[in-house]
């Protein structure tokens, strides 16, 4: 599957060179975007998924996996990334939870018999890689009638390739720009953590972007009802504790979250 220059081969080559690092950082609570801002909203988007066969695509080394198996939902996840799966894996074995993992696509869910799954929900994966359309498709067709298709991704208006700060004579952010809004390039992100240790590697993201319209026509194409978004906003409280985070409650939304689902 090719899309934006970069292959699913190619995505997961990244991903595999990320694994290590992202794996280490993530248990160690480096990425306080996710701890303090985005699993909180998300999650309670989501909604109670307690006893669900939930199918998290793009599951990475597993975190938040674990996090819904411990909730009680019945986890399984799919990632493209080996390492990460092995990652997961060994995580898996070490404190057992009974997720199944696997190595796949989640524009390819051929191991999956349609109507395996009463969800299907996915943390901040599916704008790192091709094809939503199959993506979607997909996860139409491994859903059961009714079931709930609940995504996370960088907000697609405000996260583009051109996007970044302006910052006044004493280093604030007073404006976020957009530019290249169309663009459909790949192109590979190198970032942190926001609480990264300074000797953290970067990691190197193939990014994917796509306009507002192809993220909710997708949905749409593939025959889900669209029934709910969000642009979770920082409260005053994370920005007074981690101020390089306050122009994402000032001046633009980092995250969109999407639900939806498939027709009885
Ligand atoms: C930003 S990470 C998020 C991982 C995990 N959901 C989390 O919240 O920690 C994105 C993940 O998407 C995976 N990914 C990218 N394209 C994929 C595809 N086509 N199928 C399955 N996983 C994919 C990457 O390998 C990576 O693990």
């Amino acid at each position: 599957m090719t899309d934006a220059g970069f292959s699913e081969e190619d995505v997961a080559r990244y991903w595999n060179e990320n694994a290590e690092a992202w794996s280490r950082e993530v248990r160690e609570g480096h990425d306080i975007a996710r701890e303090l801002l985005n699993n909180p909203a998300f999650l309670e988007f989501a909604g109670d998924l307690r006893g669900k066969q939930v199918l998290d695509a793009g599951c990475g080394e597993g975190h938040n996996t674990r996090i819904l198996a411990r909730r009680g939902a019945h986890l399984t996840g799919v990632d493209i990334s080996e390492r990460m799966i092995g990652l997961a894996l060994a995580e898996e074995r070490r404190a057992p939870l009974g997720i199944q993992y696997v190595r796949t696509s989640y524009t390819d869910l051929g191991v999956f018999p349609p109507g395996r799954f009463d969800a299907v929900i996915s943390f901040m994966a599916l704008m790192d890689g091709p094809r939503f359309d199959l993506a979607m498709r997909e996860s139409f067709r491994v859903l059961r009638p009714g079931g709930l298709l609940v995504f996370s991704i960088t907000h697609p208006c405000f996260i583009t390739k051109g996007g970044r700060w302006l910052r006044n004579e004493d280093g604030v952010k007073v404006k976020w720009m957009i530019s290249e809004y169309f663009n459909p390039a790949g192109w590979v992100e190198r970032w942190r953590f926001t609480d990264a240790p300074p000797e953290a590697p970067e990691f190197a993201v193939p990014r994917f972007d796509r306009t507002l319209s192809e993220y909710v026509n997708g949905l749409i194409d593939a025959g889900f009802v669209l029934r709910q978004i969000e642009e979770p906003r920082p409260s005053e409280e994370y920005c007074r504790a981690h101020p390089s985070q306050r122009g994402w409650r000032d001046h633009a939304a980092l995250f969109l979250y999407f639900r939806a689902e498939k027709p009885t």
